[in-house]
């Protein structure tokens, strides 16, 4: 005895079990291209290389498909999402925009992806409302991206299982969020340290620079309160020193509301390169992580700061830091709490 089947809680459970995500592409006898999003793809044969992905009978594409000789898939990177959900979407021009170059039979290759296969169609099964197509795999590039990840209707990302991700750092204090945060920023600063201990400069000289770098025209008093968020004073003292290195000018005529520091040209210019270093710094760490990764990361981060942040004092708040004349002005400001 069969039970009846709801389509609802079947589609339900069927999204229990996570795919990739593909754009299958073909060019029509009518010289133009065609391409969807499908998850249905799997491999399904070694030898000969052979895989399959099923096709909508509603699709507009499907007489296309059915005539066509060949297609490729592409087995999309975690960044794609945007260029999946084009693809997916019927009665729009999805190739606008879209660098292709051309693969067998004319289908048309898209960039960017995590792995592309190119295929001689050798079978064509019919499967219930959808068409299942089986390729001959003629040709495969593997970029080493990853990949877009698809799970009950949504888009996920690859994660290493807990216990595999926790025996990178047995060491690392247990998880314990303080020191994993404080020990990830003094190896991001490593760089900028060994530049400033070149130039004879010290941790308290990039604060004082990193926050002139966001507005200047700061009195004493205003750098002192907006670096002491790192644990560090700032003192008249400290800005003569600058000042002596040619980095800040500091013209004390008046009260010491008057008294405003800023760059000179060159002060200006090596704070610019140490945020490049700075920068760098942090791409190069980023590059381990998948774009999704670096995302969840940076949105985690905000969650802390955002969640830590009623005690902050009023002047250590966003807009007591970035004033309109800021040295980031083309490079967007890091938007904190
Ligand atoms: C993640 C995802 C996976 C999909 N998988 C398939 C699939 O395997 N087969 C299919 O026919 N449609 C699939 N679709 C739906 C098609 O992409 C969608 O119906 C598309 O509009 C069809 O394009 P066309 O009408 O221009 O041919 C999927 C959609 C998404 C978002």
């Amino acid at each position: 005895m069969t039970t009846p089947i709801d389509p609802v809680q079947f589609r339900k459970a069927l999204g229990s079990f996570t795919t990739g995500v593909t754009i299958v592409t073909t060019h029509g006898e009518d010289g133009k291209d065609y391409g969807l999003t499908a998850n249905s793809f799997n491999s399904v044969s070694m030898d000969p290389p052979m895989v399959l992905w099923s096709l909508g009978r509603k699709s507009s594409s499907l007489p296309v498909f059915s005539q066509a000789n060949h297609f490729a898939v592409h087995i999309l990177a975690a960044n794609q999402e945007s260029i999946s959900n084009r693809f997916a979407r019927s009665g729009t021009d999805k190739f606008a925009g879209c660098a292709v170059t051309r693969g067998h039979g004319q289908v048309p290759l898209l960039d960017g992806c995590s792995a592309r296969f190119e295929c001689r169609v050798v079978h064509q099964y019919e499967g219930g409302d959808h068409v299942i197509f089986v390729g001959e795999v003629m040709n495969f590039d593997s970029f080493g991206q990853p990949p877009l990840v698809f799970h009950g209707g949504n888009y996920g990302l690859v994660m290493k299982h807990a216990e595999e991700a926790a025996s990178i750092a047995p060491a690392f204090g247990d998880g314990w969020l303080g020191f994993l945060l404080g020990r990830a920023y003094y190896q991001l600063l490593l760089p900028v340290r060994e530049n400033l201990e070149r130039n004879g400069l010290r941790d308290l000289d990039y604060s004082i620079l990193a926050v002139l770098s966001m507005g200047e025209e700061r009195t004493v008093e205003e750098l002192d309160r907006l670096v002491s968020i790192s644990g560090s004073r700032v003192s008249e003292d400290d800005i003569l020193k600058l000042a002596a290195r040619g980095l800040v000018e500091f013209q004390r005529s008046g009260s010491a509301q008057e008294n405003k520091v800023k760059f000179t040209s060159a002060g200006r210019s090596y704070t610019i390169g140490l945020l490049a270093i700075a920068k760098s710094a942090e791409s190069n760490a980023e590059r381990d992580l998948d774009y999704r990764e670096a995302q969840i990361m940076k949105l985690l981060l905000k969650r802390v700061i955002q969640t830590t942040a009623s005690s902050l004092p009023e002047h250590w708040h966003k807009d007591q830091f970035w004033r309109p004349d800021n040295l980031w002005r083309d490079r967007s400001p890091p938007d904190a709490a």
